[in-house]
């Protein structure tokens, strides 16, 4: 389906911000597997790149693991009643690789399979359809040994993993997303280094890029060849670029790391090929692989263009981009955030729900994906319960809403948006910043693994009810 087939009347156009959404509309949240499971050796679990990363001194802002982290892995019933009590319609989980496939390839842990397919049948019970990410970054440690995503190996090894969870959960699950988050993946993860497995090495993070792409490329026919009635697709996480000043020096930065963060994936998905100014800003910068007609072979771009059913959105904040470099930005262009009228997260991240507008309606006009989800939105604040136990947490009600009403402008402007997964349904988690940062509309306690459902929780089910950004 391309942009122009999905058609709104001028009334539609016209509707306010405060009109309902579309019926059937998938309101939703979503965690990760390693960010909630635990049971990190739990059942034959294998090793995964963060297991090891964690464990390396210095990586984790707090020192915190996921050996535990919300013990979902033994609490997902709870975890499904309180989504059902959330009025939830949908929700969005990754599976582990290293819990499915320990070693990355070969055998198969019978366990690790069996505790999604139980998930996965309680989540229909209770009236919740589940949406299944393949790759949340949790890669078996055996894999990155062998050279990891910087490696085709691993692009190779992904499929017959893609083919056992197809098979197993292809009759009930039908929303299929490949992979979360390529740009994390690989350039956070091998080139800025914050995220596992740690490298600072440009050459290896693009390879890495390549491989994830060309991975889903192939994982799209795998999940439709065993799920016979999937809707596949892929979760980018986009920000829009804006210029610091009018200067040229500073649009010439933008142009750059837009092609940077948002074309280098989207342009490649949509059949474009990757941008030719990246590849010749990054050849003159020595950042592009020597051998990078080797690493892209014939075929592999036809096969990341395959038709999807869905674009996920991961939205969180915009970027706004300065010419001259920072000494440890690497010769990134220099990012700025801050505007001094704007209000933050505790990520640092700028709170700027038009950015999601513009990015949802980008997408749109650029690339016409048949349809999108907005696969993950949300703030990290640390309100706590207080002494009548509500965690009161305010900041986050707003930006929900506020980011709920640009969606909602979005499909007024044509947006083909049919669903929103807020980030996230439970506090935990959150990589290299540990344990520090509380993103769920429901609380943690870690030491006695208690939830309790925060205000926004409580707002959201009303927005679910009313099918309307505007619940009191
Ligand atoms: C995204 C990740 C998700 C979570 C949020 C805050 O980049 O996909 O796992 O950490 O950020």
């Amino acid at each position: 389906m391309s942009a122009q087939s999905h058609r709104f009347t001028r009334t539609e156009i016209d509707k306010p911000a405060s009109e309902p959404f579309p019926d059937g509309f998938v309101w939703g949240a979503a965690t990760s597997a390693y960010q909630i499971e635990g049971a990190a050796n739990g059942d034959g679990r294998g090793e995964s790149i963060w297991d090891r990363f964690c464990r390396t001194p210095g990586r984790i802002r707090d020192g915190g693991v996921g050996d535990v982290a919300c013990d979902h892995y033994h609490l997902w019933r709870d975890d499904i009643a309180l989504m059902k009590e959330l009025g939830l319609k949908a929700y969005r989980f990754s599976i582990s690789w290293p819990r499915v496939i320990p070693e990355g390839r070969g055998p198969v842990n019978a366990k690790g399979l069996d505790f999604y397919s139980r998930l996965v049948d309680g989540l229909l019970e209770a009236g919740i359809v589940p949406y299944a990410t393949l790759f949340h970054w949790d890669l078996p440690q055996r894999l990155q040994e062998a050279g990891g995503w910087p490696s085709r190996e691993t692009a190779d090894a992904f499929r017959p993993y893609v083919e056992t969870v197809a098979r197993r959960l292809g009759d009930r699950v039908e929303n299929w997303i490949t992979h979360n988050e390529p740009w994390c993946a690989s350039l956070q993860s091998h080139q800025i280094g914050h995220h596992a497995p740690g490298l600072r090495d440009w050459p290896a993070a693009l390879r890495a890029s390549h491989h994830l792409l060309l991975s889903h490329g192939w994982a799209v026919p795998i999940v439709r060849a065993h799920s016979p009635r999937a809707k596949v697709g892929i979760t980018l996480n986009l920000t829009p670029a804006e210029p610091a000043s009018p200067s040229d020096g500073d649009r010439d930065a933008t142009r750059h790391f837009d092609g940077y963060f948002n074309r280098w994936f989207l342009d490649p998905l949509y059949g474009r090929g990757y941008p030719s100014d990246m590849i010749a800003d990054y050849a003159r910068e020595g950042r592009l692989p020597k051998e990078w007609d080797e690493v892209v072979r014939a075929g592999d771009l036809d096969a990341i263009a395959v038709p999807t059913d869905f674009l996920g959105v991961n939205y969180y904040n915009r970027t706004v981009v300065r010419s001259e470099s920072l000494p440890e930005s690497d010769n990134l262009p220099r990012t700025v955030f801050l505007a001094p009228e704007s209000e933050w997260t505790e990520m640092g991240w700028e709170v700027h729900p038009d950015g999601l507008y513009q990015t949802l309606c980008r997408v749109h006009f650029d690339y016409g994906p048949a349809r999108i989800y907005v696969t993950e939105n949300g703030a990290s604040w640390s309100d706590a319960p207080g002494p009548d136990g509500r965690v009161p947490d305010h900041r986050r009600i707003r930006f929900l809403r506020d980011h709920f009403r640009a969606a909602r402008r979005a499909i007024s402007a044509g947006v083909p948006l049919a669903g929103y997964f807020v980030w996230s349904l439970l506090d935990n988690f959150e990589w290299d910043r540990g344990y520090s940062q509380r993103f769920g509309i429901v609380w943690v306690d870690y030491a006695t693994q208690r939830r309790i459902p925060k205000e926004s929780a409580r707002w959201y089910r009303r927005v679910i009810d009313s099918n309307c950004a505007e619940a009191s």
